[in-house]
């Protein structure tokens, strides 16, 4: 019978729950199993009680929750030949060949990789007696699709990620308290968001939030950035704001490279501009908590796609993402190369080709 691994990987988000249960019941619909990897790729190669069914009942009520209810890892083992070679093992003794992976760049980036390798780990398993002739006969290839999961919004080729939109709500929510605490004082606030490459977060946050200022790493401010705040937000104080809010996100770096973090900004606030000035850094809370009613759909809408990619998709290993609220459907090699080429771009100081590659187009 064909049965279908789904796994979590990387850093969690809100909304992989939902893509968990649509795969569970979209493939359970479709007459095939579904297994459950428990915490990320780790499960895979520690086999056994990691790697179990999963029915229908097993995924009710998961939606609305936080996070996700099957684990997740950043797994070392993974990185490592060995490690994937027991990973491979795992799964053909669970008799599954088809995975549904949903992780960040990094998850899918080794998901990949794994794919590529399984001939050779099956050869060798059989060599070794591990597996028989017969189970590598019928788990001659790996069929992956990957979702992704990650609040960054930081991969290629699709519009969002999941977990992304539920983070930008928990960021908004978090600015407005800010902002009723820092207007009522007249102080200034310096709010830093995650993202790691991706300013996509903290620019939207900014916006939404009705923030002064921010500070993303697609967008490096020269090295008199100084000024060129103290500007903008006198001009708002003269303006009649009673507060300043500025946005930085943790990447934020200035034309040369030197990190532009929450504290260095406060100390402009404080020192140059005579500011009763605070720093809030967000954190993990941006990761937790419910996801949002877009991110419960969306994961919905790319879980059920991801089924159909392993059972049917007749190509190349696909990621599936979203473009214009449709499933997209691209390249995962290709997805994770331009992601990594994006990172470098901006890494190397070339921004607008950064921008472009990315593909989304927040910032203009
Ligand atoms: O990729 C998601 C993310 O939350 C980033 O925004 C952040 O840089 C990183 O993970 C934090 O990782 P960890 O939870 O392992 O500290």
């Amino acid at each position: 019978s064909v049965r279908i691994g789904v796994l979590t990987s990387g850093g969690d988000a809100p909304g992989m729950n939902a893509a968990v249960r649509a795969v569970v019941r979209a493939g359970i619909t479709a007459g095939v199993e579904v297994y459950g990897i428990y915490e990320g790729w780790q499960g895979a190669v520690d086999g056994g009680r990691f790697i179990r069914p999963m029915s229908w009942e097993d995924v009710s009520g998961i939606m609305i929750q936080g996070g996700t209810v099957i684990g997740t890892a950043r797994c070392a083992a993974f990185r490592t030949p060995e490690g994937r070679r027991t990973a491979v093992l795992n799964l053909i003794l669970a008799g599954i060949d088809r995975l549904v992976v949903i992780g960040g760049d990094g998850s899918l980036t080794g998901t990949d990789v794994l794919r590529d390798e399984w001939p050779d780990h099956i050869d060798a398993l059989v060599a070794w007696g591990q597996i028989t002739a017969q189970d590598a006969a019928e788990h001659p290839t790996l069929r992956v699709a990957g979702l992704v999961g990650s609040i960054d919004n930081d991969m290629v080729g699709t519009d969002m990620t999941i977990g992304t939109d539920s983070a930008l709500h928990r960021i908004t929510e978090a600015i407005d308290a800010i902002a009723s605490t820092a207007a009522s004082h007249q102080r200034s606030f310096v709010v830093e968001v995650m993202g790691r490459h991706c300013g996509y977060l903290a620019l939207m946050s900014a916006i939404a939030g009705g923030a002064d200022y921010a500070f993303i790493p697609e967008r490096p401010p020269a090295a008199d950035w100084h000024e060129h705040m103290a500007t903008v937000l006198r001009r708002a104080r003269n303006a009649g704001r009673r507060s300043s809010i500025v946005v930085v996100a943790e990447g934020a770096a200035d034309r040369e490279g030197n990190p532009i973090t929450a504290d260095a900004v406060r100390k402009v606030l404080a020192d140059e501009m005579g500011e009763d000035a605070r720093v809030t850094i967000l954190g993990h809370v941006q990761r937790g908590g419910v996801p949002s009613a877009y991110d419960r759909w969306m994961a919905s809408m790319v879980g059920c796609a991801a089924v159909d990619e392993v059972l049917y998709g007749d190509r190349e290993p696909q990621v599936i993402g979203v473009r214009a609220n449709r499933p997209h459907a691209m390249s995962l090699l290709e997805a994770v190369k331009d992601t990594k080429a994006v990172a470098t771009s901006i890494a190397e100081g070339r921004y607008e080709e950064a921008m472009a590659a990315r593909g989304h187009s927040f910032v203009q």
